[in-house]
């Protein structure tokens, strides 16, 4: 009589695995899928802004382009929630900023820098030139060549190249948009406070790229010793010379297509506050980038080699007619961008896309400050003057405001 309970209950097992199977099925679907799905957009409504910022057309064609060159096999699009990514990008990524990626950009592997705080980081000149040949812009990069997406040069770039750069310029924007009443927002929707992690999106700057450039940024006085002459020559060959060249003249395979130019280092005497606030800052406005990412040892040994580059002569000095010439014209023309005392710091200057030129802080050689007038720097408000200026005035202007350099002064770019 044993075998039929047996054959019962070996049906009751088919049965009770089986619906063990699909419990357990059912569960982990609504665990692992469902729930946390609800959670995110539960999280994405309650801390997104009211109206958040929405991807312009060519942003998202641009957006196309990322997926289909592959970008996202080496970028990611998230700043996690851990120390060195927030030191090193920025607040960690939100779920709300990236409503509208979809399927998403995130990545998983890390060979290039995170993208996702990319917006307002390099500038256009920058992001075309490296897109065209990344090793004539970063000596040492392993990032592929996207030629085919200019018309032979980095300054013709086709409309794919621009949509790209214009996504690439939107990365991390919507939150910036949201400015502190969505980030208001965003920290009452998350309600967050005892959680320690989540708190970390909100604490400190939402973009830290060290290669941002920071308009009135402080700079750290950098150690100066003339030991360290050797291993700045190194640096500058490894990190500058691509755009400045090896001599610093400005002459760098990356030189040819950026507006404004690298400056002619040779041709300049810079003070070491000057130095150090180009170093630590960048240049707004142009492709110089910020070099945070340098401890000030190295900053100031590059220090040391960019002057070193310097091949500047002792002129004569000029007489005190040909100074008061150029005072008076100094005064009537160049005063409202580089101030009355020559600090860059004008009526004007705040309006102007670039930071005017400190005289205190830095000294061009005569025929450097004549060519400039003449010429005006490309890609700068600065103009040529040739048509308002004789040549008498231009070099008269040239020594006065060469006669302005006082590199003891301490390193304001502004009063
Ligand atoms: C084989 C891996 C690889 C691929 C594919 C790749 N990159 Fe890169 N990318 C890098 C590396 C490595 C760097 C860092 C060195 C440099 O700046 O060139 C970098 C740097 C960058 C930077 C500068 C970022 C910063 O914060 O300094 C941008 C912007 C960028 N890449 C955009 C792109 C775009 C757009 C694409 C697709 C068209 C792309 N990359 C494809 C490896 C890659
Ligand atoms: C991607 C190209 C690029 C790289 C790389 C680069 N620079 Fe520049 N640099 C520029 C450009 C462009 C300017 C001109 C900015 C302007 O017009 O004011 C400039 C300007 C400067 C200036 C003058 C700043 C001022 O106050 O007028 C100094 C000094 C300088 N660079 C030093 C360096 C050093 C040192 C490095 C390497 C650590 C470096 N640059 C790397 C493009 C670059
Ligand atoms: C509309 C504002 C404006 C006016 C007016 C102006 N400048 Fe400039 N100037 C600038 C800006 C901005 C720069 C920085 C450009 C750059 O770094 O690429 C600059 C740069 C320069 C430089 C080059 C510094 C360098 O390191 O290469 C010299 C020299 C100069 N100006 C002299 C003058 C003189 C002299 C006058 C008057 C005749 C004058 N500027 C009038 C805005 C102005």
């Amino acid at each position: 009589m044993s075998a039929p309970t047996s054959t019962r209950a070996l049906r009751m097992a088919y049965v009770v695995a089986c619906v063990a199977g699909v419990l357990f099925f059912v569960t982990s679907v609504g665990l692992l899928g469902v729930w946390p799905t609800q959670m995110l957009r539960d999280q994405t409504t309650r801390m997104a802004p009211e109206v958040p910022l929405r991807p312009s057309v060519s942003e998202s064609r641009g957006r196309l382009v990322y997926a289909r060159e592959g970008c996202s096999y080496c970028h990611s699009q998230q700043v996690r929630f851990t120390a060195a990514d927030t030191r090193r990008f920025g607040a960690p990524t939100l779920a709300w900023e990236t409503q509208f990626d979809t399927p998403h950009m995130l990545g998983t592997r890390r060979i290039g820098p995170d993208l996702s705080r990319a917006g307002g980081t390099r500038s256009l000149d920058w992001q075309y030139a490296h897109l065209y040949a990344p090793r004539d812009v970063v000596r040492e990069s392993v990032m592929p060549a996207y030629p085919w997406l200019f018309d032979g040069a980095p300054d013709r770039p086709t409309q794919e190249a621009r949509d790209l750069v214009a996504y690439l310029d939107s990365l991390g924007r919507a939150r910036e948009v949201a400015g502190p009443e969505g980030e208001a927002r965003a920290r009452e929707g998350c309600d967050c406070d005892d959680d320690p992690l989540m708190a970390m999106a909100f604490e400190g700057r939402l973009n830290n790229h060290p290669a941002r450039a920071i308009r009135h940024g402080e700079a750290p006085a950098l150690p100066i010793d003339a030991a360290a002459l050797p291993r700045g020559q190194a640096l500058f060959a490894r990190h500058c010379a691509t755009c400045h060249g090896p001599e610093g003249q400005g002459n760098g395979p990356a030189a040819s297509h950026l507006r404004p130019a690298p400056k002619n280092l040779s041709q300049h005497d810079y003070s070491n506050a000057r130095l150090a606030s180009a170093l630590w800052n960048g240049v707004t406005g142009a492709a110089m980038p910020a070099w945070r990412d340098l401890s000030p040892d190295d900053l100031g040994a590059l220090a040391q080699a960019v002057q070193a580059l310097s091949v500047t002569r002792v002129e004569p000095a000029p007489s005190e007619a040909l100074l008061a010439q150029g005072r008076e014209v100094y005064a009537a023309n160049c005063a409202q961008c580089h101030g009355t005392d020559g600090r860059g710091d004008g009526t004007a200057a705040d309006a102007l896309p670039m930071v005017p030129a400190n005289f205190t802080q830095q000294q061009l050689s005569l025929s450097e400050a004549v060519r400039v007038l003449r010429e005006g720097i490309p890609g700068s408000p600065m103009a040529p003057w040739t048509s308002r200026l004789t040549s008498a005035e231009i070099l008269a202007t040239a020594h006065y405001v060469r006669s302005l350099y006082t590199p003891s002064l301490p390193g304001h770019l502004r009063k």
